[in-house]
């Protein structure tokens, strides 16, 4: 049985809030690092003997809610592509709960091409499939920098790999900060930013202009200009939030934010924050010691870019 494996990533330009709910097309588009350390395996066992999806996730028959939302992917594929059984899903996730990095990513992008292995779909469509079952997913499909294209239905609503030079020196340092599960979802939270934030046309706005800009830094390697950037948009998501009366941060939140707003007045590092208190930083490996030193006492895993989905 063919197992297969996508890892997970990290939003420099944010994606926050759907212009089509069903469809999951964002407002803005949006740029991920795809992350080394951090993946999921899966495999699709299709059976004509089964009476309903089954769902397996880390050795254990997972809770009805995640199983409802594998199947109501698995009825998307079985819609779109024909395939008449229901299936058993089986799951292992190495993603760190305490790393505020969205499994969702990771998992519906290893599910996407799990589920439609025989139809030898090409990373386009993986895409557009893979953003059905979460958004983020959509950009897990490729290694190194991912661009997703907003674009306006489901055609033209899919990710691709940005064109450049590889620049490996780029790294990204999750800090661990709290198992807690966060204290409300991305999509209600999403959701409501959209429906009743003051500051939400200015957020898409805004998010255009940073992902032009974050691209010219990308390709010029320019990492002052990049975590600046990244930094910035993705307080500007947290803004939008704040309006709505809703917040992730904890007080370690705002203690690392602290922390690595001293550093920048020596090094380039910089933050990023997602759907949750924990914060991710971004530097290149000349600074990586340095910074690894300034955050003694916290729990910290380091990533490289990592590649796209891929069979194992
Ligand atoms: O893919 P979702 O629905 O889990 O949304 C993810 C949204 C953020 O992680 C906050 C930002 C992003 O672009 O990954």
């Amino acid at each position: 049985m063919t197992w297969v494996r996508a890892h997970t990533n990290i939003a420099l330009i944010k994606y926050w809030g759907k212009k089509d709910e069903a469809l999951k097309l964002p407002y803005n588009s949006s740029l991920s690092m795809t992350l080394a350390a951090f993946y999921t395996d899966t495999k699709v066992e299709y059976s004509a003997a089964l009476t309903e999806d089954q769902f397996f996730l880390d050795g254990i028959e997972a809770s009805e809610q995640e199983r409802l939302r594998v199947s109501a992917f698995l009825d998307e594929v079985r819609r779109r592509y024909g395939i008449k059984h229901y299936a058993r899903v089986t799951s292992i996730n190495h993603v760190p709960k305490a790393a505020g990095l969205a499994s969702s990513a990771s998992a519906f992008a290893a599910l996407a091409l799990a589920s439609t292995i025989d139809l030898n779909l090409d990373s386009e469509e993986l895409s557009r499939l893979a953003r059905q079952g979460s958004g983020s997913a959509s950009r897990s499909i490729y290694g190194g920098f991912v661009l997703w294209e907003k674009g306006s239905d489901d055609k033209s609503s899919y990710a691709y790999p940005v064109k450049m030079e590889a620049w490996p020196d780029l790294v990204m340092i999750a800090c661990l900060l709290n198992e807690n599960k966060k204290a409300f979802a991305s999509s209600s939270a999403m959701k409501e930013t959209v429906n009743d934030s003051v500051y939400y046309p200015a957020w898409v706005k805004q998010s255009e202009k940073d992902l032009d800009a974050l691209l010219k830094a990308l390709q010029d390697h320019n990492i002052e200009d990049l975590g600046r950037i990244a930094q910035g948009n993705a307080l500007r998501m947290h803004a939008s939030l704040l309006a709505v009366n809703k917040w992730y941060f904890e007080p370690e939140t705002i203690e690392i934010m602290n922390r690595v707003r001293s550093l920048q007045k020596d090094i380039p590092v910089y933050f990023t924050m997602d759907a949750g208190p924990n914060v991710k930083l971004i530097t290149t490996k000349k600074y990586l010691d340095t910074v690894l030193e300034h955050l003694n006492g916290i729990k910290t895993i380091v990533s490289e870019q990592g590649p796209g989905v891929h069979i194992l």
